[in-house]
Protein backbone atom coordinates (compact mmCIF):
# COMPACT_ATOMS: atom_id res chain seq x y z
CA UNK A 1 0.00 0.00 0.00
CA UNK A 2 1.27 3.49 -0.92
CA UNK A 3 1.00 6.59 1.54
CA UNK A 4 -2.22 7.76 0.29
CA UNK A 5 -3.89 4.31 0.50
CA UNK A 6 -2.58 3.94 4.48
CA UNK A 7 -4.15 7.46 5.45
CA UNK A 8 -7.65 6.25 3.69
CA UNK A 9 -7.14 2.64 5.26
CA UNK A 10 -7.04 3.64 8.54
CA UNK A 11 -9.59 6.30 7.99
CA UNK A 12 -12.17 4.17 6.94
CA UNK A 13 -13.49 2.79 9.86
CA UNK A 14 -15.77 5.63 10.08
CA UNK A 15 -16.86 4.51 6.51
CA UNK A 16 -17.49 0.89 7.46
CA UNK A 17 -19.23 1.66 10.63
CA UNK A 18 -22.04 4.04 9.02
CA UNK A 19 -22.35 1.45 6.47
CA UNK A 20 -23.48 -0.96 9.62
CA UNK A 21 -25.33 2.00 11.02
CA UNK A 22 -27.29 2.30 7.58
CA UNK A 23 -28.08 -1.66 8.01
CA UNK A 24 -28.88 -1.60 12.19
CA UNK A 25 -31.47 1.26 11.57
CA UNK A 26 -33.21 0.41 8.56
CA UNK A 27 -31.95 2.92 6.33
CA UNK A 28 -31.42 0.85 3.35
CA UNK A 29 -34.59 -1.20 3.80
CA UNK A 30 -36.77 2.73 3.76
CA UNK A 31 -34.99 3.81 0.97
CA UNK A 32 -34.58 0.97 -1.49
CA UNK A 33 -37.77 1.61 -3.16
CA UNK A 34 -38.43 5.06 -2.68
CA UNK A 35 -36.09 7.89 -1.91
CA UNK A 36 -36.40 9.33 1.16
CA UNK A 37 -36.28 12.94 2.40
CA UNK A 38 -33.96 13.61 6.15
CA UNK A 39 -37.43 14.24 7.82
CA UNK A 40 -38.82 10.63 6.17
CA UNK A 41 -36.17 8.80 7.16
CA UNK A 42 -35.60 10.81 10.82
CA UNK A 43 -39.56 9.45 11.54
CA UNK A 44 -39.15 5.85 10.14
CA UNK A 45 -35.56 4.61 11.55
CA UNK A 46 -36.62 6.59 14.54
CA UNK A 47 -33.44 9.26 14.63
CA UNK A 48 -33.29 12.68 15.70
CA UNK A 49 -33.39 15.04 12.60
CA UNK A 50 -29.60 15.94 13.03
CA UNK A 51 -28.67 12.10 13.11
CA UNK A 52 -30.50 11.21 10.34
CA UNK A 53 -29.18 13.82 8.55
CA UNK A 54 -25.42 13.76 9.18
CA UNK A 55 -26.10 9.53 8.43
CA UNK A 56 -27.17 10.37 5.00
CA UNK A 57 -25.20 13.36 4.07
CA UNK A 58 -22.20 11.28 5.00
CA UNK A 59 -23.40 7.75 3.06
CA UNK A 60 -23.91 9.85 -0.06
CA UNK A 61 -20.78 11.66 0.22
CA UNK A 62 -18.95 8.13 0.23
CA UNK A 63 -21.08 7.39 -2.93
CA UNK A 64 -23.38 4.22 -0.63
CA UNK A 65 -25.92 6.26 -1.58
CA UNK A 66 -27.29 9.38 -3.63
CA UNK A 67 -29.10 12.85 -2.86
CA UNK A 68 -31.40 13.76 -6.27
CA UNK A 69 -33.20 16.46 -5.16
CA UNK A 70 -33.43 16.68 -1.69
CA UNK A 71 -34.27 12.98 -1.09
CA UNK A 72 -31.79 9.82 -1.15
CA UNK A 73 -32.51 6.58 -3.11
CA UNK A 74 -30.19 3.94 -2.28
CA UNK A 75 -27.45 3.00 -5.04
CA UNK A 76 -28.59 -0.44 -6.85
CA UNK A 77 -25.28 -1.94 -5.10
CA UNK A 78 -26.17 -0.68 -1.90
CA UNK A 79 -29.49 -2.17 -2.23
CA UNK A 80 -28.57 -5.75 -3.27
CA UNK A 81 -26.08 -6.23 -0.73
CA UNK A 82 -27.50 -4.30 2.41
CA UNK A 83 -30.83 -5.01 1.81
CA UNK A 84 -32.88 -7.95 2.91
CA UNK A 85 -33.81 -9.42 -0.63
CA UNK A 86 -31.19 -7.92 -2.53
CA UNK A 87 -29.58 -10.93 -4.61
CA UNK A 88 -26.01 -10.32 -3.02
CA UNK A 89 -27.45 -9.78 0.49
CA UNK A 90 -24.86 -9.32 3.28
CA UNK A 91 -27.22 -7.72 5.92
CA UNK A 92 -26.83 -10.54 8.36
CA UNK A 93 -23.20 -10.30 7.85
CA UNK A 94 -23.22 -6.75 8.20
CA UNK A 95 -25.03 -6.88 11.68
CA UNK A 96 -22.55 -9.86 12.71
CA UNK A 97 -19.96 -7.65 12.36
CA UNK A 98 -21.41 -4.37 13.95
CA UNK A 99 -21.98 -6.99 17.12
CA UNK A 100 -18.77 -7.45 17.11
CA UNK A 101 -17.13 -4.02 16.83
CA UNK A 102 -17.24 -3.28 20.08
CA UNK A 103 -14.83 -6.50 21.18
CA UNK A 104 -12.34 -4.91 18.23
CA UNK A 105 -12.00 -1.59 20.31
CA UNK A 106 -10.14 -3.78 22.80
CA UNK A 107 -7.90 -6.14 20.10
CA UNK A 108 -4.63 -4.74 21.88
CA UNK A 109 -5.54 -6.89 25.40
CA UNK A 110 -6.13 -9.90 22.95
CA UNK A 111 -2.62 -9.29 20.89
CA UNK A 112 -0.77 -9.32 24.08
CA UNK A 113 -2.23 -11.89 25.79
CA UNK A 114 -2.51 -14.25 22.86
CA UNK A 115 -5.52 -15.16 23.99
CA UNK A 116 -9.83 -14.66 23.42
CA UNK A 117 -11.33 -11.30 25.74
CA UNK A 118 -12.48 -13.84 28.74
CA UNK A 119 -15.02 -11.19 29.80
CA UNK A 120 -17.98 -9.34 26.87
CA UNK A 121 -18.66 -6.25 29.82
CA UNK A 122 -16.77 -3.99 27.55
CA UNK A 123 -18.82 -4.93 24.20
CA UNK A 124 -21.72 -2.57 24.04
CA UNK A 125 -23.74 -4.70 21.72
CA UNK A 126 -22.96 -8.05 24.12
CA UNK A 127 -24.60 -6.92 27.36
CA UNK A 128 -27.51 -5.78 25.16
CA UNK A 129 -30.73 -8.33 25.91
CA UNK A 130 -32.38 -6.84 22.06
CA UNK A 131 -29.31 -8.29 20.56
CA UNK A 132 -28.52 -11.43 22.13
CA UNK A 133 -31.84 -12.48 21.54
CA UNK A 134 -31.06 -12.00 17.75
CA UNK A 135 -27.69 -12.91 18.10
CA UNK A 136 -27.77 -16.59 16.82
CA UNK A 137 -30.60 -16.58 14.74
CA UNK A 138 -28.64 -14.00 12.77
CA UNK A 139 -25.26 -15.70 12.75
CA UNK A 140 -27.19 -18.80 11.12
CA UNK A 141 -28.10 -16.22 8.40
CA UNK A 142 -25.20 -14.89 7.79
CA UNK A 143 -23.18 -18.28 7.71
CA UNK A 144 -25.89 -19.09 4.57
CA UNK A 145 -25.19 -15.47 3.46
CA UNK A 146 -21.21 -16.23 2.88
CA UNK A 147 -21.14 -19.51 1.37
CA UNK A 148 -23.43 -19.50 -2.33
CA UNK A 149 -21.36 -21.41 -4.76
CA UNK A 150 -19.56 -23.15 -2.28
CA UNK A 151 -22.45 -25.54 -1.03
CA UNK A 152 -23.46 -26.66 -4.27
CA UNK A 153 -19.97 -27.59 -5.39
CA UNK A 154 -18.91 -29.57 -2.40
CA UNK A 155 -22.20 -31.53 -2.54
CA UNK A 156 -21.43 -32.14 -5.91
CA UNK A 157 -17.44 -33.23 -4.82
CA UNK A 158 -18.96 -35.65 -1.95
CA UNK A 159 -18.96 -39.53 -3.21
CA UNK A 160 -21.17 -41.17 -1.00
CA UNK A 161 -22.95 -44.67 -0.41
CA UNK A 162 -26.46 -45.47 -0.90
CA UNK A 163 -28.99 -44.34 1.84
CA UNK A 164 -25.96 -42.33 3.58
CA UNK A 165 -26.13 -40.92 6.68
CA UNK A 166 -24.46 -37.66 6.43
CA UNK A 167 -23.79 -35.63 9.48
CA UNK A 168 -23.17 -31.62 9.14
CA UNK A 169 -21.57 -30.61 12.65
CA UNK A 170 -21.80 -27.10 13.51
CA UNK A 171 -24.02 -27.25 10.54
CA UNK A 172 -25.39 -23.43 11.15
CA UNK A 173 -28.09 -22.19 8.92
CA UNK A 174 -28.16 -25.59 7.34
CA UNK A 175 -26.82 -24.36 3.76
CA UNK A 176 -24.76 -27.52 3.08
CA UNK A 177 -26.94 -29.75 4.49
CA UNK A 178 -29.51 -28.78 1.96
CA UNK A 179 -27.39 -28.98 -0.93
CA UNK A 180 -26.49 -32.47 0.17
CA UNK A 181 -29.69 -33.45 0.43
CA UNK A 182 -30.75 -32.31 -3.11
CA UNK A 183 -27.09 -33.55 -4.64
CA UNK A 184 -28.02 -37.32 -3.22
CA UNK A 185 -31.94 -38.30 -2.92
CA UNK A 186 -30.99 -41.15 -1.04
CA UNK A 187 -29.36 -39.53 1.41
CA UNK A 188 -30.19 -38.78 5.61
CA UNK A 189 -28.38 -35.40 6.63
CA UNK A 190 -28.37 -34.49 10.68
CA UNK A 191 -27.94 -31.06 11.33
CA UNK A 192 -26.48 -30.87 14.66
CA UNK A 193 -25.66 -27.41 16.26
CA UNK A 194 -26.61 -25.06 19.33
CA UNK A 195 -30.07 -25.14 19.64
CA UNK A 196 -30.30 -20.93 19.30
CA UNK A 197 -28.70 -21.49 16.08
CA UNK A 198 -30.58 -24.84 14.86
CA UNK A 199 -34.15 -22.92 15.41
CA UNK A 200 -32.91 -21.03 11.35
CA UNK A 201 -32.53 -24.70 10.09
CA UNK A 202 -34.28 -25.17 6.73
CA UNK A 203 -37.32 -27.74 6.95
CA UNK A 204 -36.64 -30.58 4.12
CA UNK A 205 -38.27 -34.41 4.60
CA UNK A 206 -34.25 -35.85 4.84
CA UNK A 207 -32.66 -33.17 6.97
CA UNK A 208 -33.17 -34.00 10.76
CA UNK A 209 -32.39 -31.32 13.21
CA UNK A 210 -30.01 -32.16 15.99
CA UNK A 211 -29.89 -29.15 19.02
CA UNK A 212 -26.36 -29.92 21.57
CA UNK A 213 -23.37 -29.21 22.35
CA UNK A 214 -20.49 -30.51 20.15
CA UNK A 215 -18.66 -31.68 24.09
CA UNK A 216 -21.24 -32.38 25.77
CA UNK A 217 -23.92 -33.87 23.85
CA UNK A 218 -23.93 -37.02 22.14
CA UNK A 219 -23.23 -36.71 18.56
CA UNK A 220 -25.10 -39.71 17.27
CA UNK A 221 -28.18 -40.01 19.72
CA UNK A 222 -29.22 -42.91 17.20
CA UNK A 223 -26.27 -45.02 17.15
CA UNK A 224 -26.25 -45.69 13.37
CA UNK A 225 -22.57 -44.16 12.64
CA UNK A 226 -22.27 -41.81 9.88
CA UNK A 227 -20.44 -42.49 6.72
CA UNK A 228 -19.38 -38.69 5.87
CA UNK A 229 -19.07 -35.83 9.14
CA UNK A 230 -18.96 -32.50 7.54
CA UNK A 231 -17.20 -29.93 9.89
CA UNK A 232 -17.57 -26.50 7.55
CA UNK A 233 -16.10 -23.61 9.10
CA UNK A 234 -15.98 -25.15 12.71
CA UNK A 235 -12.55 -26.42 13.76
CA UNK A 236 -11.65 -22.40 12.91
CA UNK A 237 -13.91 -21.72 16.14
CA UNK A 238 -11.15 -24.01 18.82
CA UNK A 239 -7.57 -23.74 20.08
CA UNK A 240 -5.79 -27.24 18.67
CA UNK A 241 -7.19 -28.66 22.19
CA UNK A 242 -10.32 -28.50 21.93
CA UNK A 243 -10.13 -28.99 18.24
CA UNK A 244 -8.53 -32.26 18.81
CA UNK A 245 -11.14 -33.38 21.56
CA UNK A 246 -14.19 -32.42 18.74
CA UNK A 247 -11.97 -34.64 16.55
CA UNK A 248 -11.38 -37.95 18.64
CA UNK A 249 -15.34 -37.57 19.00
CA UNK A 250 -16.03 -37.01 15.32
CA UNK A 251 -13.72 -40.11 14.81
CA UNK A 252 -16.05 -42.71 17.06
CA UNK A 253 -19.17 -41.82 15.40
CA UNK A 254 -17.93 -42.64 11.88
CA UNK A 255 -18.87 -45.84 10.08
CA UNK A 256 -16.62 -48.50 9.05
CA UNK A 257 -14.93 -46.26 5.97
CA UNK A 258 -16.77 -43.25 6.80
CA UNK A 259 -15.16 -39.90 5.84
CA UNK A 260 -14.73 -36.39 7.39
CA UNK A 261 -14.66 -33.53 5.29
CA UNK A 262 -13.32 -30.35 6.66
CA UNK A 263 -13.91 -27.43 5.29
CA UNK A 264 -11.89 -24.14 6.13
CA UNK A 265 -11.41 -20.48 4.75
CA UNK A 266 -8.14 -20.93 2.67
CA UNK A 267 -5.10 -19.13 3.83
CA UNK A 268 -2.74 -17.42 0.89
CA UNK A 269 -2.06 -15.22 -1.22
CA UNK A 270 -4.96 -12.20 -3.23
CA UNK A 271 -8.62 -11.66 -1.67
CA UNK A 272 -9.15 -14.67 -0.16
CA UNK A 273 -6.32 -15.11 2.08
CA UNK A 274 -6.51 -11.88 3.43
CA UNK A 275 -10.23 -12.53 4.33
CA UNK A 276 -8.80 -15.79 5.92
CA UNK A 277 -6.14 -13.64 7.90
CA UNK A 278 -8.52 -10.86 9.04
CA UNK A 279 -11.06 -13.68 10.55
CA UNK A 280 -8.41 -15.00 12.12
CA UNK A 281 -7.46 -12.15 14.49
CA UNK A 282 -11.72 -12.73 14.88
CA UNK A 283 -10.66 -15.85 16.60
CA UNK A 284 -8.03 -15.01 18.44
CA UNK A 285 -10.26 -12.14 19.72
CA UNK A 286 -13.86 -13.88 19.95
CA UNK A 287 -12.80 -17.92 21.03
CA UNK A 288 -9.27 -18.42 20.83
CA UNK A 289 -9.58 -20.66 17.58
CA UNK A 290 -7.56 -20.04 14.49
CA UNK A 291 -7.37 -19.85 11.07
CA UNK A 292 -5.12 -22.93 9.93
CA UNK A 293 -3.26 -23.70 7.10
CA UNK A 294 -3.45 -26.52 5.16
CA UNK A 295 -0.60 -27.99 6.72
CA UNK A 296 -1.82 -27.14 10.17
CA UNK A 297 -5.15 -29.07 9.54
CA UNK A 298 -3.62 -32.10 8.25
CA UNK A 299 -1.34 -32.05 11.42
CA UNK A 300 -4.41 -31.51 13.22
CA UNK A 301 -6.44 -34.56 11.65
CA UNK A 302 -3.51 -36.74 11.72
CA UNK A 303 -2.57 -36.11 15.20
CA UNK A 304 -6.59 -37.37 16.01
CA UNK A 305 -5.48 -40.78 13.72
CA UNK A 306 -7.76 -39.51 10.95
CA UNK A 307 -5.63 -39.76 7.53
CA UNK A 308 -5.86 -36.55 5.69
CA UNK A 309 -6.17 -36.73 1.36
CA UNK A 310 -4.24 -33.54 -0.16
CA UNK A 311 -6.32 -30.24 0.59
CA UNK A 312 -8.53 -28.97 -2.70
CA UNK A 313 -9.79 -25.28 -3.72
CA UNK A 314 -13.93 -25.14 -2.59
CA UNK A 315 -15.17 -22.12 -4.33
CA UNK A 316 -12.99 -18.71 -4.26
CA UNK A 317 -11.59 -18.64 -0.70
CA UNK A 318 -12.37 -21.99 1.14
CA UNK A 319 -10.64 -25.48 1.10
CA UNK A 320 -11.91 -28.96 1.40
CA UNK A 321 -9.82 -31.76 3.13
CA UNK A 322 -10.68 -35.23 2.93
CA UNK A 323 -9.49 -37.39 6.01
CA UNK A 324 -11.01 -41.26 6.81
CA UNK A 325 -10.11 -42.84 9.93
C1 LIG B 1 -18.67 -20.52 11.66
S1 LIG B 1 -20.19 -21.35 11.92
C2 LIG B 1 -20.22 -22.45 10.52
C3 LIG B 1 -21.61 -22.86 10.14
C4 LIG B 1 -21.71 -23.76 8.89
N1 LIG B 1 -21.01 -25.02 9.07
C5 LIG B 1 -21.20 -23.01 7.69
O1 LIG B 1 -20.07 -23.26 7.23
O2 LIG B 1 -21.93 -22.14 7.19
C6 LIG B 1 -19.79 -22.46 13.26
C7 LIG B 1 -21.01 -23.17 13.80
O3 LIG B 1 -20.62 -24.02 14.89
C8 LIG B 1 -21.60 -23.92 15.90
N2 LIG B 1 -20.99 -24.25 17.20
C9 LIG B 1 -19.92 -23.64 17.76
N3 LIG B 1 -19.66 -24.20 18.95
C10 LIG B 1 -20.58 -25.17 19.14
C11 LIG B 1 -20.81 -26.12 20.18
N4 LIG B 1 -20.03 -26.15 21.27
N5 LIG B 1 -21.83 -26.99 20.05
C12 LIG B 1 -22.64 -26.95 18.93
N6 LIG B 1 -22.45 -26.08 17.90
C13 LIG B 1 -21.44 -25.21 18.02
C14 LIG B 1 -22.05 -22.47 15.84
O4 LIG B 1 -23.33 -22.29 16.45
C15 LIG B 1 -22.05 -22.21 14.36
O5 LIG B 1 -23.29 -22.46 13.74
Amino acid sequence: MNEAQLRALTFSHRAARLAMAGVATGLFEEIAETPRTVDEVAAACGLAERGARALLEALAALGVIERVRGAYPATPAARAVFCEKGEASRRHTVLHDLWHTGLWTRLEESLASGRPLDDRNGDPFFTRPDVLVRFFPNLAHAMVESTREETIELAEQLALPAFARVLDLGGGGGQFSRAIADAHPDAEVVLFDQPPVIAAAPAHPRITAAPGDFFTSPLDPAGAGFDCVLLARVLMGFDDVRAAELLGRVRAVLRPGGVVHVVELRRGEGAAGRVAALLDVDMLLLTGGAVRTACELRALLAAAELRPGEPRSLGLGMLHIEARS
